[in-house]
């Protein structure tokens, strides 16, 4: 039989190809979005304090610390193992993960997390190998999402070394399709450092996108980090939200004031909440920052906007991000290298009526804000404010 298609079979199948795509890419895959992370992922990941040192062992004991150290009860829900955890490929073209460092397998780990009321993320690459040089995903991404789908998966993150040549806006369209159809709800990472500026067609496409490249426990790298978010604003919403990268909070690389500043910020940003610390030696200051249920109350307020910056003038800025209840959370930092005074002024906020004050790391009401606010704010530190209108 002749197997040359006429012209209307042709026109039919292109007709039909294309609604697909519609309806992943459009209304049907935002909903998607928006009931997978309707407030910022909050977890734990494991690049920032182990690189490629990962195992079973080890990702079952933070799972434990998830759950002891209050962590889970704060709200972080998601397990993350990042880069190092596979190997190669089988015959059939599926994953493989580390036999020696996962001799359970991944199936087992998710059983493990899930049983602790948690969530189990995973890492690829779009591109021929991750960072780490492990296999990447690319023309393997349907096959990758159903394995990952099979073995109850709940995030994946997937970077982008070894993609030259590549166009991050098709290849991470083709993992969002594939994850679509995996059968199971599954967070969408896209960790492409800002390449081709993700925040515009990150939205139609994951649920959190990286803006820049990887931070660094120090504050230098940190501040540069954070404090460069500024516009990126009108990109985040229900479901999709810009990331500037993963918690440095308890690496020891910075003071308390600096991971306050840390904190604060990505709480102001809306930023996904992944802690990257050791969670099984945890001290009791690192808790207290990453725990602190006013400041979380930040991040994940249900109306989901980020922050901007409402004013600066040399080495101070006053961020501020308006919440569901109609007020506003406000940050006074200090980027300068001595205690300087920061102003808040009602009428950066556009407010005219009264106004309750309230110091969000004090747990301390302020009483009413009469106009302005003044605070002393220490070197590289912060003073974090909710503001009540009446
Ligand atoms: C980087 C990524 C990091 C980490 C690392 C693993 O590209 O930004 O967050 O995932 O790769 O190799």
């Amino acid at each position: 039989m002749n197997n040359v298609l006429s012209p209307p079979i042709v026109a039919l199948l292109v007709l039909s190809v294309g609604l697909a795509g519609d309806l992943a890419s459009g209304q049907v895959g935002a909903d998607r979005l928006a009931q997978l992370a309707p407030t910022p992922p909050m977890g734990w990941n494991s690049w920032n304090k182990f690189a490629c040192n990962v195992s079973e062992q080890m990702i079952r004991e933070m799972t434990d610390a998830m759950v002891s150290s209050g962590m889970k009860a704060a709200g972080y829900k998601y397990v993350n193992i990042d880069d190092c955890w596979q190997v190669s490929r089988d015959a059939q073209g599926t994953i493989v993960a580390d036999p020696t460092r996962f001799p359970s397998g991944i199936e087992a780990l998710a059983d493990y997390v899930h049983r602790k009321g948690l969530k189990l993320g995973v890492y690829t690459d779009a591109g021929r190998l991750t960072c780490e040089k492990r296999p990447g995903s690319l023309d393997h991404e349907v096959q990758d999402a159903k394995t990952y789908a099979a073995w109850g998966v709940d995030y994946v993150k997937i970077d982008w070394c070894h993609a030259e040549g590549l166009d991050p806006e098709v290849q991470y369209a083709k993992f969002r399709d594939a994850l679509a159809q995996a059968g199971r709800p599954i967070i969408f990472s896209i960790c492409n450092w800002g390449v081709k500026a993700p925040w515009q067609w990150g939205p139609r496409t994951g649920n959190l996108w990286r803006t820049t490249g990887d931070i660094k426990d120090n504050y230098d790298r940190m501040s540069v980090i954070g404090f460069s978010q500024n516009g990126l604003e009108k990109f985040a919403g229900l479901g999709h939200w810009n990331d500037p990268d993963m918690l440095e909070v308890g690496n020891g690389g910075m003071k308390r004031d600096e991971y306050l500043t840390h904190m604060s910020l990505w709480a102001l940003l809306a930023a996904p909440l992944l802690a990257g610390n050791d969670l099984r030696s945890m001290d009791a200051e690192t808790k207290e920052i990453l725990t602190n249920p006013e400041v979380i109350a930040v991040d994940q307020d249900t109306k989901g906007l980020q922050g901007h910056r409402l004013w600066d003038e040399g080495p101070l800025e006053i961020w501020a991000k308006q919440l569901g209840d109609g007020g506003y959370a406000v940050g006074l930092f200090n980027r300068g290298e001595s205690e300087l005074k920061i102003t808040l002024d009602s009428k950066m906020l556009g407010i005219t009526g009264p106004a309750r004050l309230r110091n969000l790391w004090e747990h301390q009401e302020l009483g009413s804000l009469n106009n302005s606010y003044s605070a002393m704010v220490p070197k590289h530190g912060v003073v974090m404010l909710k503001v009540t209108t009446q």
